[in-house]
């Protein structure tokens, strides 16, 4: 039995699983106004919310404190603030039950959900607020393939619909309005597996500026800016030989960045895999599904060594249980 702990950024979660299923997943989200996350206030939030967080996973999982082998912890990357209320969170509950912890990368946490419905060794299109990338476990480490080389994804699609006056967040609005929107031309910006996507930014808010309807821009701005996401994607699948995708993070919830990656993987015989909504998005059933891997391959640390790790690589991950 092996309970999660997500905290990296603005969601703390806190998830159980036990042989591979997810018996619980429980999440709580900081928010502001306008989006923009304060990280000593997203780690207040952390503080205050854990213990009923952890008590209503455990609810739900129909299991008592004592049955827990260990606690995976998400201990990066991530806001510093956030990762040491997850941490202190982690430990106050490690030394009282006394079992070890198991430190996940969030990143790594995303690509290894994708085995819970059927992915083997997958690439992952990683496209969430703050983070693009292309991810996939290669030569005896997890290797970035392919990355924003500007904002995350997820924070352009905000900016815009902020430009716009649609609020936050800007994805779930921005698809909507997609849906009756036509085409118009926009800068497409991609180099090797790298995306960026300022020309693009620069370009929306200038035709906005000249009338260009809402409704276009938003079309516009999704076929764009997914194409690159998907051919970047489609790259990585031919540079490695894998076939098979997994999306996850935020954007990933957009039903028309799934529908161009199904098509993609259909074209070239590659199996497409999109984990439910609650998996896609930061949540701790995917910390404590990786860190199961991770403590069957004897992977386990005295809370007090464990420590946060805000800027670690997803290449910096020392992988022993693959
Ligand atoms: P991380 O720390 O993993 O990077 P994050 O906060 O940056 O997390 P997520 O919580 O994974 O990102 O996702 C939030 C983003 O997803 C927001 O930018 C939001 O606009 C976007 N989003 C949510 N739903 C949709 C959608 N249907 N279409 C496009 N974008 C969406
Ligand atoms: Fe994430």
């Amino acid at each position: 039995m092996i309970i999660g702990i997500e905290c990296t950024a603005h969601t703390f979660g806190v998830g159980i699983v036990n042989k591979g299923k997810i018996l619980s997943n429980i999440r709580d989200m900081y928010t502001t106004e306008s989006g923009g996350i304060v990280p000593v206030e997203s780690a207040k939030h952390h503080r205050e919310i854990a213990e009923k967080i952890y008590c209503a996973a455990l609810d739900e999982a129909r299991i008592e404190e004592k049955e827990i082998d260990a606690i995976a912890l998400s201990n990066a990357p991530g806001l510093s603030p956030c990762l040491l209320a997850g941490l202190e969170f982690a430990q106050l509950k490690a030394r009282k039950l006394e079992i070890p912890i198991v430190p996940v990368n969030h990143c790594v946490a995303h690509l290894e959900i994708g085995q819970s419905i059927g992915a083997k060794d997958p690439v992952l299109l990683y496209a969430s607020g703050a983070n693009t990338q292309i991810i996939a476990y290669a030569s005896g480490k997890y290797r970035v393939f392919g990355e924003t080389l500007d904002i995350g994804i997820g924070n352009f699609i905000d900016k815009f619909a902020r430009y716009i006056g649609i609020g936050f967040p800007g994805g779930p609005k921005i698809e909507e309005k997609a849906k009756t929107g036509k085409y118009v031309e926009m800068p497409y910006s991609i180099k090797g597996m790298d995306v960026s996507f300022s020309g693009m930014q620069t370009k929306l808010q200038q035709l906005r500026d000249k009338g260009i309807s809402i409704e276009d821009l938003s079309y516009s701005l999704q076929e764009n800016a997914f194409s690159m996401l998907v051919e970047a994607a489609e790259r990585a699948l031919a540079h490695t030989g894998k076939r098979e995708l997994v999306i996850g993070g935020g954007v990933g919830c957009n039903a028309r960045l799934q529908d161009m990656c199904k098509i993609m993987c259909e074209d070239r015989g590659a199996k497409f895999f999109c984990p439910s909504k609650q998996l896609l998005v930061d949540n701790a059933a995917m910390i404590a599904f990786t860190g199961e891997i991770m403590f069957n391959s004897g992977i386990r640390k005295n809370y007090k060594e464990v420590e946060i790790k805000p800027r670690e690589r997803t290449d910096d991950v020392e992988v022993i249980w693959k």
